[in-house]
């Protein structure tokens, strides 16, 4: 994989990710992912897994493919799944959305879900990405977002406005200020459910729809 995910600095965001984040897992994240994932079946593609974080909510009736750019990340969600204590059948690989082995293996309308927690607000243009991942969705499939997102408020997008440069050079390309509501919607989603929480951020917890 390229420079721009396995530099140095990556190493020690991966390894420091985990107990960093400890904290909003267990109080705001976590009871949300598995609410948002315990009851996914069939064939789910989940975009940046990082540490794999997500797959003990899956059940046993779910099929993940989770991409995962970053080498260290990666190797820290393969090891979970060596732990055997996931139920769902989980495979991880390096792709990005583009790679023509995910496309070779996987045509338009292969999957039941598309996964992204906390992905959408680093990955490098999301409306293409949410675009792109429209299109692997089946009809009637649903798109899960966990993701923080722009403050409502002038005042709170002004700190966050203010703090995004050094957040993003901090937190590997993460920006703080991204509207993923508006996001959503101009790939062409529609929330089926979402839910607004705050925890130092805000949040969203949703499940969206295609729009035919
Ligand atoms: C903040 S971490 C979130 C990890 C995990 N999804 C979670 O819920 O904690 C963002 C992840 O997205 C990955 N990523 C960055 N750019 C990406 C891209 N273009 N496609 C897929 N994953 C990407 C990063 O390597 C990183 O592991």
């Amino acid at each position: 994989m390229s420079d721009e995910h396995n530099g140095w600095y990556n190493k020690i965001f991966s390894a420091a990710y985990d107990p960093v984040m400890s904290v909003v897992e267990k109080n705001a994240l976590s009871g949300r992912r598995q609410a948002l994932l315990g009851n996914l079946t069939g064939r789910i593609l989940e975009l940046g897994c990082g540490t794999g974080i997500n797959f003990e909510f899956y059940g046993k009736d779910a099929e993940v493919l989770a991409l995962e750019p970053s080498d260290a990340m990666r190797a820290q969600a393969q090891q979970r799944i060596a732990q055997n204590t996931c139920a769902a059948k989980i495979r991880v690989e390096g792709w990005l959305l583009d790679d023509a082995r995910l496309t070779a293996e996987f045509p338009v309308g292969s999957f039941d879900a598309v996964v992204c927690t906390l992905v959408l607000c680093t990955v490098p243009d999301p409306v293409a990405i949410l675009s792109q991942l429209r299109k692997f969705l089946k009809k009637d499939g649903r798109l899960i977002a966990l993701e923080h997102v722009r403050a409502k408020s002038d005042a709170g997008q002004w700190v966050q406005n203010l703090m995004n440069p050094l957040w993003r050079h901090m937190a590997e390309g993460c920006q703080l200020n991204r509207d993923t509501h508006a996001n959503l919607e101009q790939a062409g989603f529609r929330a089926a459910k979402k839910e607004e929480f705050d925890f130092g951020l805000p949040f969203i917890s949703g499940v969206y729809a295609p729009v035919q």
